[in-house]
């Protein structure tokens, strides 16, 4: 499929001060969009003005929430170069979303291009600044205007693009973590492996409830024991005990974050001990109160590598690292941006140069 390009006017520049962008809240000039029908598969890829789109108020996304998207960002390393972050394994977890969904795949190698020629054409976005980026949002939503519960035939693609700074107002100065116990974000059989929307929104709940008690973000105990540690926030987790990395594994509940994956590879490579593995709530209060537990830190796209400083827990507040970011958070986050902005060698080819 050809996209076409229908550019329309310029109407806004980039913002000038990238110290203080923030996270998600201003967009460029140009989207992308890509319709589907059940009866011809999807058509009419354009790269246009970004803008409302216009939907029927029966579509069915709007009804039962049949949404998916993904979070990429495009860096700008220092002799001008535009990098993608394995833009393919986007592609392919958007696609694991959809077949859960019951929504229609997109074209892996075409998804990339398409991602890329966005990027292109607004390539001025592109932040100049270290630790800013251009953060990019594919997203599928169910547009067939039909109120009964069935498999739509009918759905627009599009992607988004906008400078973003650090994702959590502390930038990589610990969080402060909730852990709940009162709601859930995932249960076995559920959606919590797929990028879908309404994951997220039924987290704003515990999120709030996290927020009151005046911590950043919630993290997330298994649905059925309430004891094994899932997820923090929007993001995957990692515990340092006695010198070994630690992430809850992959069962059907915790998204399979791309950081994630990347922080365990080169793990491996610096000769850490890594352990995909359940981590009981009671096991990392112990490690806490023996000292076993070094570092605490949170991983993806938006946070990159975020440390956690506190974490609440049935009434006690448990300090990690004295409240400081870890010397293996920082590693780790230090050596992803350089590979992200094109500073240092990459090892595993994850980087895809786009201009
Ligand atoms: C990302 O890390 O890119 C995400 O998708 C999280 C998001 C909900 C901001």
């Amino acid at each position: 499929m050809e996209i076409t390009f229908n550019k329309g006017s310029q109407e806004k520049i980039p913002p000038t001060d990238e110290a203080t962008l923030g996270f998600g809240k201003v967009f460029t000039n140009h989207m992308f969009t890509m319709h589907y029908h059940h009866d011809k598969g999807w058509f009419d890829p354009v790269i246009g003005p970004y803008g409302p789109l216009a939907l029927d108020p029966a579509a069915q996304c709007l009804h039962y929430a049949q949404e998916i998207f993904e979070g990429m960002k495009a860096y700008r390393g220092d002799d001008g170069s535009i990098y993608l972050f394995r833009p393919a394994e986007n592609a392919k977890r958007m696609n694991i979303s959809a077949r859960r969904m019951c929504m229609p795949e997109v074209d892996e190698s075409f998804f990339v291009e398409a991602v890329k020629q966005l990027v292109l054409t607004d390539k001025e976005w592109v932040p100049r600044t270290k630790g800013a980026s251009l953060y990019i949002r594919p997203a599928m939503i169910a547009t067939e205007a039909a109120i009964g519960v069935q498999i739509p035939k009918e759905y627009l693609f599009f992607i988004i693009v906008g400078p973003v700074g650090a994702y959590y107002p502390e930038g990589f100065n610990p969080t402060r973590i909730y852990v709940s116990e009162d709601f859930i974000r995932a249960a076995p059989g559920g959606t919590g492996a797929t990028k879908a929307g309404a994951n997220y929104a039924i987290s704003l709940y515990g999120m709030r409830q996290a927020n009151e008690m005046g911590y950043t973000q919630v993290l997330w105990l298994d649905a059925v024991e309430r004891r094994f540690i899932e997820e923090v926030g929007t993001s995957n987790i990692f515990f340092v005990i006695d010198d070994e990395l630690i992430t809850p594994p992959l069962e059907g509940t915790i998204l399979p974050g791309i950081i994630r994956n990347s922080v365990i590879q080169l793990a491996r490579t610096w000769d850490i001990k890594v352990s995909e593995r359940r981590i009981d709530i009671h096991e990392m209060v112990k490690a806490v109160q023996s000292g076993a537990l070094q570092e605490v830190f949170a991983s993806g796209t938006a946070a990159v590598i975020s440390p956690v400083g506190h974490i609440y827990y049935r009434g006690a507040e448990y300090e990690i690292n004295k409240g400081c970011a870890g010397p293996l958070a920082r590693k780790f986050y230090d050596n992803l941006l350089a590979i992200q902005y094109g500073l240092a060698a990459d090892p595993f080819q994850w980087r895809v140069k786009i201009a």
